[in-house]
């Protein structure tokens, strides 16, 4: 497997496959394990890195697709709790207040959802 970024030929889902105020991994590069996530709501769509700034490349989902808490009203790292708008991915509590998700550039197209760009890999080989 090649570590370079590299161009998708496949958008990552239907947006209406989405459920609203929930959040799905995705493993684009087909490494094995979700190297991000989206979290929709309505008709935005918010893509972030699966890596907890917190502390270097860690996880954040508890579960498959569990990447919120529980009221679903922000993107929670399970490892030490740190809550994060999911608009702009900023920790709001916890223990990496002010730090941010890395984002994923993301466009809906014909009603798919794309990554824009190239994807690298994740950061575990
Ligand atoms: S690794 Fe995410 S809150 Fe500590």
């Amino acid at each position: 497997m090649s570590w370079e970024p590299r161009e998708l030929t496949e958008p990552l889902c239907r947006v209406e496959d989405l459920p609203d105020a929930r959040s799905v991994g995705f493993d684009p590069l087909g490494e094995g394990r979700d190297t991000m996530f989206v979290v929709r709501k309505g008709a935005q769509v918010h893509a972030w890195r699966n890596l907890c700034p917190h502390y270097d490349r860690a996880r954040m989902a508890w579960k498959k697709n569990e990447f919120l808490n529980g009221d679903h009203s922000r993107i929670m790292c399970a490892a030490h709790g740190a809550l994060f708008r999911i608009e702009d991915g900023v920790c709001e509590i916890g223990p990496c207040i002010g730090a941010r998700l890395t984002p994923v550039p993301v466009d809906i197209r014909g009603g798919a959802l794309w990554i824009v760009g190239p994807y690298a890999p994740g950061f575990r080989r």
